[in-house]
């Protein structure tokens, strides 16, 4: 059965990102400059990353729900829609994005070179919406001084997490990523005595060990973003990474979460925004305002790597990959896969 390989979606944590979202500008030949770009992507990433494979250089791409109409147009994975913002105790806001790129990387040197390539190919086409360079902040802590990531899911769970299988076939070995911008208040935060920031995150601080369950709080960021459904606990994966200006005195945590089903994510948000039951809150955004907030597909890198550049022919249903005249067939293997992983889709 021929395999479909998914973006690098479960890589090992880099030393640094570039989150770079963009909005594309309305015209054939714009839409056509993304597509050629979807299908060139691996060569890039190729070119850039091997100038030091020890660098470990990866992207994903995304597309916003309405990017992917004027791209693909149907069929369109099940669950894509624009980023729903939600109003509950404090306010994650929607903000425009049509595509996002993750690069990833152990340098950031290779992560801007890649960044400057992608933007040389497209810049004529898009606009930034935004762009966020991430580094690795001591032991992996965010810049309010916790260790983040510990609870990551890893290898075949952080797959079954983030890859999208027979729930919809189209679409296997895709994707879905939800992107938040937060700004902290550094000062507030800090005023706060350790033991009241240790229940808030509802772990230690120093030692990363998590808090007994009959000592957390309620509203303890790790109770709110522990979901289930039917007795099995819904994992996502996430690769926050801090960033910031100092002489702005701008800190900030990039939130980036990827899951099968952006749902997923979505209860989470509900419950530290709103609250579970509402009213108890997530204290963390008492110190942490979302500034921005997007909803990304991520198809197959085998989808990305048959993107026809010449203009949209909308695809069979069923059929996994865009076609149109000229496209390639499925199956090139690993273009987009420095660091990718191959997971069997049911459906080809
Ligand atoms: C200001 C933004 C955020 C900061 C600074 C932050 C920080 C942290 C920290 C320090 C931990 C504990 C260590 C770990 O397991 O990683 C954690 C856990 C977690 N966070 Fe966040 N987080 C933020 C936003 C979010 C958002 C928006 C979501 C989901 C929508 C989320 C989902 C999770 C999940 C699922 C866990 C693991 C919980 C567990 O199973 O123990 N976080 N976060």
């Amino acid at each position: 059965m021929p395999s479909t390989v998914s973006q690098p979606v479960v890589t090992p944590l880099t030393r640094s990102a570039i989150f770079l979202v963009v909005t594309v500008k309305s015209g054939p030949e714009h839409e056509g400059a993304i597509r050629a770009l979807c299908a060139d992507l691996s060569g890039l990433l190729r070119a850039v990353g091997f100038r030091d494979l020890e660098g470990r250089l990866s992207c994903v791409m995304g597309f916003g729900s309405q990017m992917w109409d004027r791209l693909f147009g149907t069929p369109r994975p099940k669950e894509l829609h624009a980023f729903r913002e939600i109003k509950g105790r404090h306010h994650a806001v929607s903000t425009p994005g049509d595509i996002l790129f993750h690069i990833r990387a152990q340098r950031m040197d290779l992560c801007f070179e890649l960044a400057t390539q992608i933007m040389a190919r497209i810049g004529d086409a898009v606009a930034s919406a935004d762009e966020v360079h991430g580094f690795k902040y001591f032991d992996d802590r965010d810049l309010i001084g916790f260790v983040d990531g510990t609870e990551n899911p890893v290898d075949e769970a952080a797959l079954e997490a983030t890859i999208i299988g027979e729930e919809d076939g189209a679409f296997a070995g895709g994707s879905y990523v939800i992107v938040q911008k937060y700004l902290h208040d550094l000062t507030g935060w800090n005023r706060l005595p350790v033991e009241a920031q240790e229940k808030i995150i509802g772990r230690s601080k120093l030692s990363d060990i998590e808090q007994d369950d009959a000592l957390k709080a309620p509203y303890a960021h790790n109770v709110l973003t522990s979901i289930e459904e039917n007795g099995e606990t819904l994992e996502i994966l996430r690769d926050n990474m801090p960033f910031g200006d100092a002489g702005k005195g701008e800190f900030g945590t990039y939130f980036i979460g990827y899951a099968r089903s952006p749902r997923r994510i979505e209860q989470m948000l509900e419950n530290m925004f709103v609250g579970r039951p509402p009213g108890n809150y997530d204290r963390l955004l008492d110190f942490s305002r979302a500034v921005t907030g997007s909803l990304f597909f991520v198809p197959s890198a085998t989808f990305l790597d048959d993107v026809a550049p010449d203009a949209l022919t909308p695809a069979p249903p069923g059929a996994g990959a865009a076609q149109g005249s000229g496209s390639r067939q499925p199956g090139g293997d690993g273009s987009l896969g420095i660091g990718s992983l191959k997971r069997k889709a049911d459906h080809e």
